[in-house]
């Protein structure tokens, strides 16, 4: 599939991802790279921001490996450790990032953790843990960031999710952090508007091949969640890849505060018994 995306619609950009070196986040990384932009791959691990950094600059001028259906564009990938719990560590990958591309117009906070457990055994750390990383990490990355989104007019996407949609059972942890991504989603949207910055979000629904869905998603109830999405099929990294593009784009030049479910009407569907 070739993209749909003009070449070079995101030139001159510089993201700054973080969960930038694998699963959802990372394909985001590579298509924002494919559509021109520099981008920052942030996340505690080397060993998974590396070889995606690597790959991404593998791409380009015009190598060989080129994945079918990018632009020849493609921007330079850079990759920084840090974990998003640590506003000090953030700020460094911020500094970072700035030194070595000049400047930060996108953010995108994608780092989340996730695993499967009922509320009645549910420890207060584990709650704190996953709600520290999605949305304590994700305001720590947007207030490190301020002054260069400011400066650049530039924009954050967050990566949500649509389990709190529902009351989704095992996911309370997950659930109460990511509706407060949402929240501070739409805070920012109308907060930090008024200096041109725009804030909006994506909500995945299962997506396949990726940890999330790994984690979340035992092999014998795959297929009934599957039969379960209207569109009857589980969403694609590029799916979402997709998505993100145009939402960083100046198509979406007037978008500011929406969460965007790419879920293939999953969500809307959840509950019915037929
Ligand atoms: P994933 O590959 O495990 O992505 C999570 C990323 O977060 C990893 O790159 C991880 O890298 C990073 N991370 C975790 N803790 C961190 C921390 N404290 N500081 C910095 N980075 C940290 O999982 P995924 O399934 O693709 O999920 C990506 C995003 O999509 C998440 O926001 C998730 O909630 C959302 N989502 C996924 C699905 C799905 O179906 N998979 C559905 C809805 C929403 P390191 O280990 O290197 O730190
Ligand atoms: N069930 C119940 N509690 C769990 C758990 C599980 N499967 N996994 C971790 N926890 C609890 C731990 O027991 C601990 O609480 P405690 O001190 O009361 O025992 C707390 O969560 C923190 O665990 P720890 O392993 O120290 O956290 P960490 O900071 O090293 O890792 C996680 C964070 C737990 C989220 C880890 O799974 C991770 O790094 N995930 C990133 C990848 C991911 O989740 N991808 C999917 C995104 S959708």
């Amino acid at each position: 599939m070739n993209s749909i995306f003009t070449e070079g619609i995101l030139r001159g950009h510089v993201a700054f991802v973080t969960g930038g070196g694998t699963g959802i986040t990372g394909g985001v990384a590579r298509a924002l790279a494919e559509a021109g932009a520099n981008v920052a791959l942030v996340s505690r691990s080397l060993e998974h921001l590396e070889p995606a950094a690597k790959a991404i600059n593998d791409t380009r001028g015009g190598n060989p490996t080129v994945r079918e259906g990018s632009s020849r564009a493609t921007g330079e990938a850079f990759a920084v450790a840090a974990d998003v719990r640590n506003p000090e560590e953030v700020q460094k990958a911020i500094a970072a990032t700035v030194e070595h591309f000049g400047k930060i117009d996108v953010v995108v906070n994608g780092a989340a953790g996730n695993f499967l457990c009922q509320a009645e055994e549910l420890s207060p750390n584990g709650f704190g843990t996953v709600v520290d990383i999605d949305l304590k990490g994700t305001f720590n990355v947007c207030r490190a960031a301020f002054e260069q989104l400011k400066e650049h007019r530039g924009q954050i996407l967050n990566i949500s999710a649509t389990l709190h949609y529902l009351g989704t059972p095992m996911q309370l942890h997950v659930s109460a952090a990511k509706a407060g991504v949402d929240a501070l989603t739409r805070n920012l949207a109308v907060e930090w508007g008024r200096y041109g910055i725009r804030a909006n979000a994506i909500a995945p629904g299962p997506i396949e091949d990726t940890e999330g869905m790994k984690r979340l998603v035992p092999e014998p109830i795959k297929e009934k969640l599957r039969q379960r999405v209207p569109l009857g099929r589980f969403g694609l990294i590029k799916d979402i890849e997709a998505a993100a593009v145009f939402l960083c784009s100046d198509a979406a030049s007037f978008i500011n505060g929406a969460v965007l479910v790419v879920d293939g009407g999953h969500w809307l569907a959840a509950n019915r018994l037929l």
